[in-house]
């Protein structure tokens, strides 16, 4: 799924679907006998046990690929050739996770199964930007105009990558806050230097996580402590945060890092909503591309 060519229209069909089974009024199982392949070459909790329960909801089976561990990559096959073989056993869909080495565009016009992108390397992670809109969406309403500000490692994020694809469509304001390193190439983002004024100006805060493994060596890196101080979100700091302003992260979160434990108990964070509501928006979605409407 690339974001950049889903019109709006369709994104709002799925959070109308997802609503719709969220509040318990389209929850007929109606895809029992089919399966769908989950194939997660990169480690992941929340989106492969999120995409499994989807499945379980919808009837259809997952089969399960977890890391390579136990299968045929230990002998040496290529995750092209995996995912080859999976795709010949007909299920409904692909779900891939996997590196930026990997072709995974290059791959879905190999084959006629609908592939959806679960995080590629730093690429994207559409289903993790729309849950989190929807997310945003129930609390603000329309967010057209409003402000949404990404603190953390934005260089390495593929949540935040497929953010920056979707303001476009929804006429959202961007802004990033963070240390040099962790500024995106060729961005033409709000930048603030200060994170208590970045806080002041956002209607929505997307903390995002450190990804020390995706930093090459020789990347020039501050120390975590480094970072908490001039870029941690803690207390004291969300008051400079408006009292209707959402805190998000798609985890998983450096506790004492990106944020103090203490924020998941601010009744502003939505952290856990995003978990939930990643169910009801990846049900929607397969059963919307199930009936063809997607
Ligand atoms: N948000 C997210 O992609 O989490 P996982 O890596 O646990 O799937």
């Amino acid at each position: 799924m690339d974001l950049k060519s889903l019109p709006f229209q369709q994104i709002q069909t799925i959070f109308s679907e997802a609503q719709k089974i969220k509040s318990n009024k389209n929850s007929t199982i109606s895809f029992s006998g089919e399966t769908i392949a989950l194939l997660f070459f990169e480690a992941s909790t929340r989106t492969r046990l999120s995409f499994e329960t989807a499945a379980f909801r919808l009837g259809l089976g997952p089969l399960l690929l977890d890391g390579g561990v136990k299968s045929s990559l230990e002998k040496g096959e290529s995750i092209e050739d995996s995912i080859l073989n999976v795709a010949a056993m007909h299920p409904r869909f692909l779900v891939v996770r996997c590196g930026d080495s990997f072709d995974l565009s290059g791959l879905a016009k190999k084959i006629q199964i609908p592939l959806i992108n679960a995080g590629w390397g730093v690429k994207g992670h559409p289903t993790q930007a729309l849950l989190d809109i929807f997310t945003m969406q129930e609390s603000l309403g329309d967010l057209s105009g409003k402000k949404i500000l990404f603190v953390g490692d934005i260089r390495h994020s593929r949540v935040a990558a497929s953010h920056f694809e979707l303001a476009d469509v929804l006429k959202t304001q961007m802004a990033v806050c963070c240390p040099p390193e962790f500024l995106p190439e060729n961005n033409k983002l709000k930048i603030f230097e200060n994170l208590n004024e970045a806080l002041a100006w956002a209607d929505v805060v997307m903390t995002l996580r450190c990804q020390f493994e995706r930093h090459q060596s020789g990347f020039k890196i501050f120390s975590a402590q480094d970072y908490r101080k001039n870029y941690g979100l803690n207390q004291t700091r969300l008051q400079k945060l408006h009292a209707k302003a959402l805190i998000m992260h798609p985890g998983p979160i450096n506790h004492g890092i990106e944020l103090e434990s203490e924020v998941l108990q601010d009744s502003r964070c939505r952290v856990l909503e995003q978990v939930s509501n990643g169910v009801y928006v990846r049900q929607a979605t397969l059963r919307l591309m199930l009936e063809g409407k997607l």
